[in-house]
């Protein structure tokens, strides 16, 4: 059976890509992104069976469906449609809070210091495992939901509050179920390299993730019991070392998995120049890149994936993001949302990234959407309006995208 929506009416369509096949943005095309408006006629986009089919004015739509059944009518007068966010790197399943860190944070504690006394991660890690099943995917599905009505449709989300495979293997297999539980796109992230679980050491933790965890994940895969997609790893000084983090990085990408990591966060540790000589589709931080990092992503095209809201909470130095678009390197956003930093909206992370970062209000967006999607790998199908793509929209109240 065909369904079709037929919106129409709009002000404004941000296409965000210009119809030329455009995978990701860099440099300046992150600026110039396309964008449809009319103050005289309306704008439509035809939809059919959740692919857009056509877009155009009111008229010439009109025109060319003539008579074709259409099941549903949206009336988009003085609206602007967008493609719907792309949230490049969040960590949504885990149990309990980390509200009592709070007040550490603000009187100066840093992140590792608590990490080190057995808070952050090491301390969700316990909330996990001692919270059932139903509860874990009950509190996924309502993060998801927030996500969602922030006008995310499609989510990276990743594991690593199990560590030990069979808590990893936990949270994988809820990450699959949400998936039914919920209308927003899902892209599972395989990240038992979060953190070294107590009386291990992340020698010990690399050997067990690359002969046991991920050969255990390859069965599941190859059985169709899990999708995962990517393989991330804490890249940093204390947790996994710069050699550790590309042996499990390797690891998966021989069972087909991209990687796409924690890197160069809180100290330098040439995660950007390890990723870029792997092939890594996507690094997340990037807080300390050296200018070596920034050349050798740009030379790679791997995506550098921007947490605005996780370096304005930390109160660390935000990368050099100007830099980085300007040597090329296709910027993406994500809100990193994780009970050390929890945000649920992409507009607030495109927000930061304009005040702190000095990107323009177009490469925010651009950065959302289309190179968050290929952050993922999906841009082909997500991340920008264009016939062919999944009909993943926004339809905003207001004329036009920088009121956003
Ligand atoms: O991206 N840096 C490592 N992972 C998360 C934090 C997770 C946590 O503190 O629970 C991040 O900021
Ligand atoms: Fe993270």
């Amino acid at each position: 059976m065909t369904l079709r929506i037929l919106i129409y009416g709009a002000r404004q369509i941000v296409t965000v890509t210009h119809n030329n096949g455009e995978k990701m943005l860099c440099g300046k095309d992150m600026h110039n992104i396309g964008i449809m408006k009319s103050d005289t006629v309306g704008l439509s986009l035809m939809i059919e069976n959740e692919n857009i089919i056509a877009i155009g004015t009111d008229d010439d739509i009109a025109r060319t469906f003539e008579g074709v059944e259409v099941n549903e009518k949206i009336d988009a007068s003085g609206c602007c449609i967008l493609p719907g966010f792309v949230d490049a790197h969040t960590h949504p399943i885990w149990a309990g809070d980390r509200v009592h860190e709070y007040a550490k944070k603000l009187a100066g504690a840093t992140y590792m210091e608590i990490m080190r006394e057995g808070g952050g991660i090491g301390f969700t890690v316990e909330q996990t495992r001692l919270a059932t099943d139903k509860d874990l995917l009950v509190s996924l599905v309502a993060r998801l939901k927030r996500m969602l009505c922030a006008g995310t449709t499609y989510v990276e989300c990743k594991t690593g509050y199990g560590l030990e495979w069979p808590d990893e293997l936990r949270l994988l297999k809820l990450l699959e179920q949400a998936r039914s539980h919920i209308p927003i796109g899902i892209s599972i992230t395989y990240c038992g390299a979060h953190a070294i679980p107590k009386n291990k050491t992340a020698e010990e933790m690399t050997d067990d993730i690359v002969n046991n965890q991920i050969k255990a994940l390859k069965k599941l895969m190859d059985n169709k019991e899990l999708n995962v997609s990517d393989i991330d790893v804490f890249c940093e000084k204390g947790v996994y070392d710069t050699e550790q983090s590309r042996r499990i990085l390797l690891a998966g990408k021989e069972i087909g998995l991209e990687a796409n990591f924690h890197g160069d966060e809180l100290n330098y540790t040439g995660s950007a120049e390890m990723g870029a000589e792997i092939g890594a589709r996507a690094i997340s931080h990037l807080e300390c890149i050296s200018d070596e990092g920034i050349h050798a992503m740009a030379k790679a095209k791997t995506i550098g994936v921007i947490l605005p809201h996780t370096g304005y909470l930390l109160r660390i130095e935000l990368p050099p993001v100007r830099k980085m678009i300007d040597a090329g390197v296709p910027i993406a956003l994500g809100t990193d949302a994780n009970p050390n930093a929890f945000s649920s909206a992409m507009s607030i992370s495109m927000n930061l990234a304009c005040v702190l970062c000095h990107m323009t209000l177009e490469e925010a967006l651009a950065a959302a959407t289309i190179n968050s999607a290929a952050a993922l790998g999906i841009s082909d199908k997500y991340g920008s309006i264009e016939v062919g793509k999944k009909a993943d929209l926004i339809i905003c109240r207001c004329p036009s995208y920088d009121i956003i």
